[in-house]
């Protein structure tokens, strides 16, 4: 097995017990896709239970003790909700969605960018975004752009670099700016990456920092910040970072219930969102023979349409109750620790011949939580420098019970940075077969996205220590070599002056998360490579099983090695020499497939382990042999 750093764990002994206890269900699957959406906790569904069963729920715009009860529990989740953020009712309110994405919607179709002055001259202010934002924001841009909003993307580098550069005036001119209202989105955590964006850009913006790239001088600038991805392990404090809005999904958070999450609005900012639709409770009064109705004056009563989910609101609670157990800062930390004795492990894994195994996709060194998120993204490369298509390491990572995300994660603009690919290559990649989530990994020996790894509350480092075994298993030419590459510290110093004026801690201060010359020196001793007896047997030839796609229609291609797979679902045969072509192709291609006893078909979904089922083709003979690790073999004529 490869190895760790030494980790030290920041959950006591009693906490990791109790999680153990909690997640039985884990205990040979190895998930390690918490920002795609994390886990309920076994005690929160059976309190969930205890309390649906226990009491009486009813539709809240009802008249009676059941429903004014139910509307009691709503009201307590915002005040729930808001204190977990360190705010309260006077200064923020809670509409709940159905999740981060529409809470996006409600901003774009309602944010009134428009502002007449005092002679009636009507100032649409401006749209900015950072380059590394999630589709859902992305979506946001045609709809500000169709009332006639200027669009403005921002550089990840470029924003760094706005924002370093600012510095607060003595006097602010906040209130002079009247000349429309801009807003700026960004995310509080790079989905992609990890990379926690500084909360203070939310003061600075507030401020007038993003003046300078915008369209319009002098407008009053608003904040979204996009708290999805950080919001489930970091603490996000609303009474010292005050953006306008914020959005959240609460499966990411703590797994259960999904299909709701909330859109969070400052109350002094409450006034900019608009609302055109009503129905069900948002109206006070309609008239059904006349346009005439009147909406409710509370915020959340004029945006949440329709019946509420109730029932998912009120189990939101227990989903809390787990969180303050832990306390949102030893999440924070703990699954940074993961992270980065991931980062560190996959860093300094080295084939035999000196190359390196993984191109890290990082904006940090991994050096302190305020900065780097439980987010590891990478790619493997093989001895011979060539990528390994992410769909390889999803069908191995299979074979191991490891949960992982593969592709672009809904983060174009990050992939895209940290990919090196330039709009002309997307466009190119997308003649050529990619799609968002789709599996065309290697467009030209190229990735079209990567893998992610990332941690959530319960993940514990033998998550890690399982991946890195079957990388090390699946991906490396033996011996390994551990080693630090010669570039490492060169990135350090640049990575750290980089984000050194934006966090709160002092990062050379940040001792107990630094990685010691003599701990970089024992891991560089260090190159052997452990393999876990257990699996030995496992037969991992990635060929065999690999589906990894190398899409070549775009430029010149050479082609290397053939292979088809006569059964479905089953491992691949690799052609050495003349084949036989018919009607339907190469000859024996899908030919067959496995009938379950109810008739449907044996694939990997179902059960991933039949691609060790090897099929060899006899042309001679006329025969197929199949093999299976620790199996006799078997014979189909
Ligand atoms: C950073 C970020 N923002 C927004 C979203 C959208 O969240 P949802 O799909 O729950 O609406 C996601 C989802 O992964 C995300 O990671």
């Amino acid at each position: 097995m490869a190895e760790t750093l030494e980790f030290i764990s920041v959950y006591d002994d009693a906490t990791t017990k109790f999680l153990e206890n909690e997640f039985t269900r884990l205990e040979d699957e190895c998930y390690l896709d918490h920002a795609g959406a994390t886990l309920y906790s076994d005690t929160q569904i059976k309190d969930v239970a205890a309390d649906l069963h226990g009491s009486l729920y009813a539709n809240p715009h009802s008249v009676g003790i059941a429903s004014s009860s139910t509307q009691d529990m709503i009201e307590r989740t915002r005040y729930r909700i808001l204190s977990h953020f360190n705010t309260s009712p006077d200064e923020y309110s809670v509409i709940f969605t159905s999740g981060a994405t529409a809470s996006l919607k409600i901003v774009a179709e309602g944010f009134r960018f428009a502002e007449s002055d005092d002679n009636g001259t009507e100032h649409v202010g401006d749209f900015v975004y950072v380059q590394d934002n999630h589709t859902s924001v992305l979506g946001m841009r045609d709809v500000v752009a169709a009332r006639g909003t200027e669009v403005t993307c921002l550089g990840h580098d470029r924003a760094f670099q706005v924002f370093n550069q600012y510095s607060i005036p003595r006097d602010s001119d906040e209130e002079r700016r009247t000349n429309g209202n801009s807003l700026f989105v960004y995310s509080a955590q790079c989905n992609f990456s990890g990379l926690k964006y500084p909360l203070k850009w939310i003061r600075d913006t507030h401020m007038g920092a993003l003046s300078a790239v915008a369209s319009k001088p002098s407008t009053r600038w608003y904040v979204l910040l996009d708290a999805a991805g950080f919001a489930p392990t970091n603490n996000l404090d609303l009474s010292i970072f005050k953006p306008d809005f914020v959005c959240l999904s609460f499966y990411k958070m703590f797994g259960y219930p999904t299909g709701i999450g909330a859109l969070l609005v400052k109350n002094s900012s409450s006034g900019l969102l608009e609302k055109v639709y009503y129905g069900g409770g948002t109206v006070d009064v309609a008239l059904s023979s006349e346009m005439f109705h009147k909406k409710r004056q509370a915020l959340h009563q004029r945006f949440e349409d329709g019946t509420v989910p109730f029932l998912s609101i009120v189990t939101l609670q227990h989903g809390f109750e787990v969180l303050a157990r832990l306390t949102i800062d030893k999440i924070s930390k703990h699954v940074f620790s993961l992270a980065r004795a991931l980062h560190y492990s996959l860093l300094m894994l080295h084939h035999c011949n000196g190359k390196p195994v993984v191109k890290l996709y990082s904006d940090t060194d991994y050096e302190v939580h305020d900065s780097q998120g439980g987010i590891v993204t990478f790619n493997l490369i093989r001895s011979s420098g060539e990528y390994v298509g992410y769909m390889e390491v999803v069908n191995m990572a299979a074979l191991f019970k490891i949960h992982l995300r593969t592709g672009c994660f809904c983060n174009p603009g990050a992939c895209q940075r940290h990919l090196s690919l330039s709009p002309k290559e997307i466009l190119e990649n997308y003649e050529a077969g990619y799609t968002c989530g789709g599996t065309a990994d290697l467009i030209n020996g190229k990735p079209t996205g990567a893998v992610r790894i990332s941690f959530g509350y319960m993940s514990t480092i033998k998550d890690v220590r399982t991946l890195l075994l079957m990388i090390t298993k699946c991906f490396i030419d033996e011996p390994c070599i551990r080693k630090f590459p010669r570039w490492w510290e060169d990135r350090e110093t640049k990575v750290r002056n980089k984000y050194l004026r934006f966090y709160n801690s002092n990062i050379l201060d940040n001792c107990n998360f630094r990685i010691t010359s003599s701990e970089k020196d024992a891991i560089s001793d260090n190159s052997r490579n452990y393999i876990h007896d257990e699996i030995k047997n496992l037969d991992c030839t990635r060929n065999s099983v690999g589906s990894g796609k190398i899409i070549t229609r775009v430029n010149k291609c050479t082609l290397r090695r053939l292979f088809i797979y006569p059964i479905k679902s089953c491992g691949a045969y690799e052609i050495m020499d003349s084949w036989n072509l018919n009607a339907k192709g190469l000859e024996y291609d899908r030919e067959w497939m496995i009938m379950t006893p109810s008739g449907t078909c044996l694939t990997q979904k179902h059960q991933v382990n039949v691609c060790l089922l090897k099929p060899v083709i006899l042309r001679q003979q006329k025969i197929m042999k199949l093999t299976y690790p620790g199996m006799n073999k078997l014979y189909a004529y």
